[in-house]
C-alpha cells in the first residue's frame, strides 16, 4: 500500500494538467482525501467497500458505500481530475465478497469517459504483478497483497494514444499515466 504523498512530481501534475478533482477508489482511513485537500484539490470523492473506513474518511470528502467499478460507472464529474485508483484485496480490510483485483475493469470503464484525455490516471500497488518484464514486481510471502496475473502494458493499453505512462518503484509501486 503505498500512499498518494509517495508519488512523485504530484503537485507539478496538478498543476501541470489543471486538475481540479479528485477521484479515489478504496478510501481506507481518509489519508489520501485529506492529502488531496492539502494539495488544493477542491473537490474530493471516493468509495470504500468497508462501511467503517468509509465513514471516517468521509471527514475528508464525499465517499459511497459502494463498489469501485459501480462507483466509476456512476461518476458524474466536470472538470480535469486526479484518479488515484487503490481499491484492491478487500479482503485484507475486512471487506467479504467484493473483487479482489477490479483494477483492470476501473480503467475499462475510465477508458470510456468523455474528457478521460485531460485526466491523470495512478493506479496502487503495481509490485503485486507478476509479470517477468514488471521492473517493479516482488515476490515472495510476507506482503499484506496477494500475487497478480497480467502486464503493466494490458493496464496501460487502453490509454496508449492518449496518455504516457510512467512506473516508479516507490513504496508499493505506482503506475502514473499522464496525457500526452
Ligand atoms: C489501501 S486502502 C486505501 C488507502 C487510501 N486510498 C489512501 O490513499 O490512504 C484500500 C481500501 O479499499 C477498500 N476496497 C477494497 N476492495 C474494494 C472494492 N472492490 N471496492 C471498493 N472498496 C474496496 C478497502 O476496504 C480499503 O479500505
Amino acid at each position: 500500500m503505498s500512499r498518494l504523498s509517495d508519488v512523485p512530481n504530484l503537485a507539478e501534475l496538478i498543476k501541470g494538467h489543471r486538475l481540479e478533482v479528485f477521484v479515489e477508489t478504496g478510501a481506507g482511513d481518509g489519508e489520501g482525501l485529506r492529502y488531496a485537500k492539502e494539495l488544493g484539490l477542491a473537490e474530493r470523492m471516493s468509495c470504500d467497500l468497508n462501511v467503517g473506513n468509509a465513514m471516517a474518511a468521509s471527514k475528508w470528502g464525499a465517499v459511497s458505500t459502494c463498489d469501485s467499478v459501480t462507483f466509476l460507472k456512476n461518476l458524474r464529474v466536470t472538470g480535469r481530475c486526479l484518479y488515484w485508483l487503490d481499491a484492491h484485496f478487500g479482503s485484507k480490510f475486512g471487506v467479504v465478497g467484493g473483487d479482489e483485483w477490479p483494477l483492470p475493469e476501473e480503467l475499462r470503464v475510465l477508458a470510456g469517459k468523455p474528457g478521460i484525455e485531460h485526466d491523470v490516471i495512478i493506479c496502487d500497488d503495481m509490485h503485486c504483478i507478476q509479470d517477468i518484464l514488471n521492473p517493479t514486481r516482488e515476490d515472495g510471502p510476507g506482503h499484506d497483497w496477494d500475487p497478480v496475473e497480467g502486464t503493466i502494458f494490458e493496464l496501460y493499453d487502453p490509454f496508449r494514444e492518449t496518455h504516457v505512462a510512467h512506473l516508479y518503484g516507490v513504496s508499493t509501486g505506482v503506475l502514473v499515466m499522464e496525457p500526452k
